[in-house]
């Protein structure tokens, strides 16, 4: 029996897309080919990154392109493309643009790599991804929108910090959109296993919670002329690896639910697990009353962008 190695596209060299092929290949988890609109970007980079891998140790072919007949045959595609935000942008802000470029993205991808996984990561996140199911028409399984994983990495980082422990040792899970409303869940957070709230006191959770809402915009604060990509790209290739490796890993991300927490035909972010059957399923928790509303909100947000989505011609 041959074993092909594995493929993996990343639509958009930006930082985010870069970093996406960057981590990808040092994980030695596929080949890597890049696309962009910007040929000369992409091939640079991908060359760049390949010349780093007699050093690195890792065996990836890595390739950039700007056509699309060069995503054949990927099993996951990253799809990074479209703006970022500038500072005192939300990530609603760039609806009607990211819209079109994922829908120019979706068909090049449909047509040449109809039987890949895809992990939508251009803002704003919820409603790109809801663009991509539609237009790819592929089942939701194979359709994933990666937040949660970013917005819990941020969570874990700034508890592992407040209690000083590691960050290994910290567990938890974001819930809701990749917006202002996400809901953290300081609940079902722990430390080696023991209740987090046992550990840190509410005034310091309650600062955890605020600053993780605000992590993508903190970034963006500092940064000025664009937004976060070593984590969002971290959080994309850990994705990207459940799924190639079929690690059954249980991670928050944005699903397009069919009436799970009431919700139908809308991606929210969800406890789900990964695996080589893609998002093989949503796990629903039983939430209390604060979570709910929580949740609700954010829902709730996310289905205004949506319908602001359908009013726009993209
Ligand atoms: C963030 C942006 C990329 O959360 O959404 O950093």
């Amino acid at each position: 029996m041959s074993h092909k190695r594995k493929k993996i596209s990343v639509i958009g060299a930006g930082f985010v897309g870069s970093t996406c092929a960057h981590w990808a290949a040092s994980k030695a988890l596929g080949d890597v080919v890049l696309l962009d609109v910007n040929e000369g970007v992409a091939k640079g980079k991908a060359l760049d990154l390949y010349e780093a891998s007699p050093v690195e140790q890792f065996d990836s072919r890595v390739v950039g392109t700007n056509q699309y007949a060069d995503i054949a045959e990927s099993d996951v595609v990253i799809i990074t493309a479209g703006l970022p935000r500038k500072p005192g942008m939300s990530r609603d802000d760039l609806l009607a643009t990211n819209a079109k470029i994922m829908k120019e993205v979706c068909l090049g991808v449909k047509q040449h790599a109809p039987n890949a996984f895809v992990i939508v990561v251009s803002n704003p996140l919820d409603a790109m991804a809801f663009v991509a199911k539609q237009v790819l028409g592929f089942p939701r399984e194979r359709v994933i929108g990666m937040a949660g994983v970013l917005d819990t990495a941020r969570f874990r980082s700034f508890v592992a910090e407040a209690a000083n422990v590691s960050v290994k040792d910290v567990h938890a899970f974001v819930l809701g959109g990749h917006g202002d409303t996400m809901v953290p869940m300081p609940r079902h957070c722990s430390i080696g296993g023991a209740p987090m709230t046992e550990v840190i006191d509410k005034g310091t959770i309650d600062k955890i919670v605020e600053r993780t809402r605000n992590g993508g915009a903190e970034i963006v604060g500092l940064l000025k002329t664009g937004s976060a990509y070593y984590a969002p790209a971290a959080s994309a290739v850990q994705m990207a690896e459940a799924i190639l490796q079929d690690q059954k890993r249980v991670l928050p991300c944005a699903a397009y639910l069919q009436g799970e927490y009431g919700v139908k035909d809308l991606f929210i972010g969800v406890l789900c697990r990964l695996g080589g059957n893609g998002m093989e399923k949503v796990i629903e928790l039983k939430l209390n009353d604060e979570e709910r509303a929580g949740l609700d909100k954010s829902i709730h947000a996310v289905q205004d962008l949506v319908v602001a989505l359908k009013k726009l011609e993209f």
